[in-house]
């Protein structure tokens, strides 16, 4: 059968058909991207689910407007305005199925064939195939500890010119390194920004899982002209099932998404989003944040614990301070598909950090989740890793 040219461009599938062998039973695997299952506050879903046909339950069952339900969006717009300093209307708020369909949107209102997105690079790499399909051109611009790094952005936008069509960036313990750009980086960047007529998509899906008690203003808040796209969902600090997640956008570009939004799928699932509302006026979603964090945080501790015994010096790692990821890197003639593959052996996993470049593909790097599996299996799968890097090292 012959399938369109766009899928040609994709990630390969032997390393997708890897990422889903990594995820067998009895495999300790540091390759997921999701909370902990344990988390999910099931019984309060349920009493949610049943409230909701109890009270509403027809308009629960049918089709939703195409921006999403009304009381939610005001209601996201409240917890955006209160934990971000994010002033959206409600009008600029849609409701999407996953922030992935949000990505898959942005590459459908902004791209054409043969156009360029700039990567903060490492980047997410569902964000890297959505944007893909579009048939973009997709070049990575570094980071550095503080976030994207501002002379090599300058240098890319001078490099490809008008083509470029799409800025997409991870401020906040970003997939899949866990680094958080600083305050000044944010600053530095939306000044720079400012000067071209490109939009920003801000992927914020980790902002709300942080280890400290101070929150980051997100790119969008400096913004003063609108050219940033905001992208939020209760995936990682709720459960990623429910597929509810939002966009944020000047009035003028919403009308766009809105009208690709009918497009894809006329709309969110009713039901699922009056059950979040019904969570959100009902239950405290943020105590629920609190409580996983004590727990990301401590199985972080127990992970980091465990590499500073086990692993060689030569293993660099930077202490993540909020999200689901560490990023380890080896020395640069070593290659981490290698050791997945000596590892997979012994029945541990986690993702080689080459599957995150867009472009430029560095080797080296690996990105272990430590949000998935209990302490114990924390312990006992990173002592494997350890004396198994020690091995390759030595090599
Ligand atoms: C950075 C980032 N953005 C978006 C998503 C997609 O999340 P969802 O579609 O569940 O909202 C993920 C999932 O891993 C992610 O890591």
């Amino acid at each position: 059968m012959k399938f369109a040219t766009r899928l040609e461009s994709l990630q390969d599938k032997a390393l997708l058909n890897a990422m889903e062998l990594t995820e067998t039973e009895d495999m300790i695997s540091f390759s997921a991207g999701f909370p902990s299952p344990d988390t999910y506050p099931v019984d309060a879903i349920k009493d949610s689910f049943l409230r909701v046909l109890e009270r509403e339950g027809k308009e629960a069952l049918s089709y939703c407007s195409t921006s999403g339900y009304g009381r939610l969006r005001e209601m996201i717009a409240e917890r955006m305005r209160d934990k971000f300093g994010l002033h959206y209307e409600k009008e600029e708020i849609i409701i999407t199925s996953g922030s992935q369909q949000a990505l898959d949107m942005s590459g459908m209102l902004f791209i054409n064939k043969g156009d360029i997105v700039l990567f903060e690079t490492p980047s997410y790499l569902g964000a890297v195939n959505a944007l893909r399909a579009y048939e973009a051109e997709l070049a990575s611009v570094p980071t550095d500890q503080d976030g994207i790094v501002i002379g090599a952005l300058k240098e890319a936008i001078e490099k490809y010119g008008d083509r470029v069509k799409l800025i997409y960036v991870i401020p906040d313990f970003q997939n899949p390194t866990g680094r958080s750009w600083s305050t000044q980086r944010r600053k530095e960047f939306i000044e720079f920004i400012s000067n071209y007529d490109i939009p920003v998509l801000e992927d914020a899906a980790y902002s709300e899982l942080s280890f400290e008690d101070q929150l980051e203003k997100p790119l969008s808040y400096y913004d003063k002209k609108g050219q940033v796209v905001y992208i939020g969902t209760f995936s990682k600090t709720f459960c990623p099932g429910l597929r509810v997640a939002w966009l944020c956008a000047r009035k003028d570009i919403m009308e766009n998404y809105l009208v690709l939004k009918n497009a894809a799928d006329l709309s969110s699932s009713a039901i699922a989003q009056r059950q979040m509302a019904y969570y959100l006026e009902n239950y405290d979603l943020d105590q629920h944040i609190r409580e996983i964090i004590v727990g990301y945080k401590k199985r972080r501790d127990v992970m980091m614990e465990v590499i500073d015994r086990e692993f060689p010096k030569e293993a660099h790692y930077v202490a993540p301070k909020g999200g689901l990821f560490i990023w380890l890197e080896l020395p640069e003639n070593k290659n981490s598909v290698e050791l997945l593959r000596r590892a997979m052996a012994e029945k541990v996993a986690f993702i080689p950090g080459g599957s995150f470049y867009p472009s430029g593909v560095k080797n080296n790097e690996m990105r272990i989740n430590f949000s998935n599996m209990d302490e114990e299996d924390i312990i006992k799968g990173m002592t494997i890793l350890g004396r198994l890097t020690k091995e390759y090292l030595a090599e």
